[in-house]
């Protein structure tokens, strides 16, 4: 406990932690403006590679949510608040599988379980046409019941994560604005559980935490509460979504590439492509899957002119990524893409 409170004091945790945990105040403190610097040439020879695929697609099943956590602007969004339209789905899966992508998190500003009618028809769509699909879904947890937990190991899903942003019902109820405490911590205990008993190991359960000031004093209580439990407990740190949220870890260096625009596609329910996840409110749109192929959008112009700023390290340029907080990983991360993906 006493060394727990020190970590929170920031005083002995190495940066890279503390950052995850959004516990560094500023940039500098942070690192990651100095990084042994590589010169923006450096950089643009280790990107040289764009993929001809994504490797992970992410769709949003649907835009509707049961909660309004105060770290999330979902409920600030202009766009409508649907079940993504099936004709758009079913053209997702089948592209997908045309192409060879086989990795899918089912999620984008919107909470899965809610569209009670439509989920189980989406995800056996999604089996049958790929039956050894990767699939990962973020959940909230509240409505995740029984019912909703055997279809899914029946499934074959393979991680379910699930932020339970506080250890009590208290604080959790202050960042999990709507949700009861009770209920999800009952529901993700009986996943586990049914799980074990029918002898299964998938879906692997991460339990999470977004630290943030109302919670970041029950870290760990909420670690000892699901050590044992989930398969993995893991904190994130909070991401401002592009400069909407406050958050208290400061900037990172925004010239730096992101890999997650090489990374993953993020199809919204109207269809609409994104740069990338934390553009909650689309206003970096790449292309739109109505009336695009995936691997149109993917090699387009557009988001090719978007990894070129990036690669030249002038990301600052484009109004979402100058904003953004999300930490981006090193010279590495592009080094290993560019063999593995060489063609
Ligand atoms: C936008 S939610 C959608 C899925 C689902 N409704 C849920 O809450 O898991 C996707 C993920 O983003 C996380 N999240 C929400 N706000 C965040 C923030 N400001 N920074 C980092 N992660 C955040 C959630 O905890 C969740 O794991
Ligand atoms: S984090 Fe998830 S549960 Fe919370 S409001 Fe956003 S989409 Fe809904």
């Amino acid at each position: 406990m006493k060394h727990f409170l020190r970590i929170l004091l920031g005083k002995v945790l190495p940066a890279s932690l503390r950052r995850r945990l959004g516990l560094l105040k500023n940039s500098a403190e942070a690192g990651l403006c100095k990084i042994p610097v590589l010169g923006q040439a450096h950089w643009s020879s280790k990107v040289k590679t764009i993929e001809q695929t994504p490797f992970q697609v992410n769709i949003e099943v649907t835009s509707i949510c049961n909660a309004k956590c105060i770290m999330c602007p979902r409920h600030l969004m202009d766009r409508k608040m649907q079940v993504m339209p099936w004709d758009l789905f079913t053209k997702v899966i089948l592209e997908s599988k045309e192409i060879g992508v086989n990795r899918f998190a089912l999620n984008g500003y919107g909470e899965i379980f809610t569209a009670k009618k439509d989920y189980k028809k989406y995800i056996n769509y999604l089996f049958e046409h790929i039956p050894h699909a990767r699939v990962i879904i973020n959940s909230n947890g509240s409505l995740l019941d029984d019912d909703a937990a055997r279809f899914i190991i029946e499934k074959g899903v393979d991680t379910v994560h699930c932020d339970i942003d506080g250890a009590t019902k208290e604080t959790f109820e202050i960042v999990r604005e709507k949700l009861n405490f009770d209920d999800v911590v009952k529901n993700i205990r009986n996943l586990v559980k049914v799980r074990n008993e029918l002898g299964k190991s998938f879906p692997k359960v991460r339990v999470g935490m977004i630290a943030q000031k109302e919670n970041q004093h029950e870290l760990q209580a909420h670690h000892d509460m699901w050590t044992g439990i989930a398969d993995y407990v893991q904190s994130d740190y909070m991401v401002s979504r592009a400069g909407t949220i406050e958050t208290f870890h400061g900037n990172i260096d925004v010239d730096r590439p992101c890999s997650l625009i090489w990374f993953e596609m993020n199809i919204y329910t109207n269809g609409e492509v994104v740069l990338c996840c934390d553009d909650w409110n689309n206003k970096e749109v790449m292309g739109n899957i109505l009336n695009e192929t995936i691997v149109e959008v993917w090699k387009g112009k557009k988001f090719n002119d978007y990894r070129k700023k990036h690669q030249e390290g002038k990301a600052c340029e484009i109004s979402l990524c100058a904003k953004c907080d999300f930490a981006r990983p090193g010279p590495d991360w592009f080094q290993a893409r560019r063999y593995s993906n060489a063609s």
